[in-house]
C-alpha cells in the first residue's frame, strides 16, 4: 500500500465486517483481487449513492460483490440493485457476501454476458414496460465495451439519473500520446470522448483511485 493511500485509508471510515469478509475471501479465492473496488472507493460509492438517493441501481461487473454491497447499503427500504456478471464461478462467494451484509433481498445477481443481459433488461424497460427505468448505473466490466455499455444503458436511465464509470483514467494511459493501441485503453478513451461530446449529459471525471466518470443524464424536466 503506498503512503498516500495508507493515510487516506486510515482517515476514512473503515469498511464494515461484511465488506472485510468479501475483501478477504476475494484474496483467498480469486487471482484478481486488484479488481476489487476496495474500502476507500467503496465508502465513496456508498456516500455518493446516499447523496444522490437512487431507488433502483444497475451495476455492470459484479466481480465478488464489493461495490454492489457498497451501493446497496445506501438504498432505501424498498430500493433494489441489479448486478451483472459473466463469471458464474463467483456466484457462491457473491451470494454469501450479500447475505452477510444483510442485503440478499435488495440485490439481484444476473449471470451472463452483460451485452446480452442488458438487452433483456432493456426490452423489459423500453418495450414490455414491465420494469422501471434505473436511477443510477455503475459501469465496471469489460473496458473494451464501455462505449457499447453506454449506448445500451443510456435509455434505461431516467432523466436526471446518473451513470458512474470506473477506471476511466486506466492508470494514466488515456492521456498518453500517442494513445496505446490495446483495446482496453482504446475502449475507455473512446468512452470518455463520447461522454465529453454528448450534449445530453453533464459530466465530470473524478480522480478517485483509477478515475470515476460521473455523468448526469439531462432531459426535458432536468
Ligand atoms: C473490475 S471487476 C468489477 C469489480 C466490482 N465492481 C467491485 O468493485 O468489486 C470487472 C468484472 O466484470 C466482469 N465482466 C467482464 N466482462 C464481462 C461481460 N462481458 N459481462 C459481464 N461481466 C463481465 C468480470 O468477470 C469482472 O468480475
Amino acid at each position: 500500500m503506498d503512503t498516500l493511500y495508507k493515510y487516506i485509508s486510515e482517515h476514512s471510515t473503515p469498511q464494515t465486517e461484511a465488506l472485510e469478509w468479501i475483501e478477504k475471501q476475494t484474496h483467498i479465492r480469486t487471482n484478481h483481487a486488484r479488481m476489487l473496488t476496495g474500502p476507500v472507493q467503496g465508502r465513496f460509492l456508498k456516500m455518493l449513492a446516499g447523496a444522490l438517493s437512487p431507488a433502483r441501481i444497475l451495476e455492470i461487473g459484479t466481480f465478488t460483490g464489493y461495490s454492489a454491497v457498497c451501493l446497496a447499503m445506501a438504498l432505501p427500504e424498498d430500493g433494489h440493485l441489479d448486478t451483472l456478471e459473466v463469471n458464474d464461478e463467483l456466484e457462491e462467494l457473491i451470494l454469501e457476501g450479500f447475505s452477510r451484509a444483510g442485503l440478499e433481498k435488495k440485490i439481484s445477481l444476473v449471470t451472463g454476458d452483460a451485452k446480452e443481459t442488458l438487452a433483456g433488461l432493456r426490452k423489459e424497460i423500453l418495450e414490455d414496460g414491465t420494469r422501471q427505468k434505473y436511477d443510477m448505473a455503475y459501469i465496471d466490466a469489460d473496458k473494451r465495451e464501455y462505449p457499447e455499455y453506454y449506448r445500451l444503458v443510456f435509455d434505461m436511465i431516467r432523466d436526471g439519473g446518473y451513470i458512474l464509470a470506473d477506471n476511466v483514467l486506466w492508470d494514466g494511459k488515456v492521456c498518453q500520446s500517442p494513445l496505446p493501441r490495446d483495446r482496453q485503453t482504446q475502449g475507455i478513451a473512446e468512452f470518455n470522448d463520447m461522454v465529453a461530446a454528448d450534449p445530453r449529459v453533464e459530466s465530470v471525471i473524478l480522480p478517485v483511485r483509477d478515475g470515476l466518470n460521473l455523468i448526469r443524464k439531462l432531459g426535458q424536466d432536468v
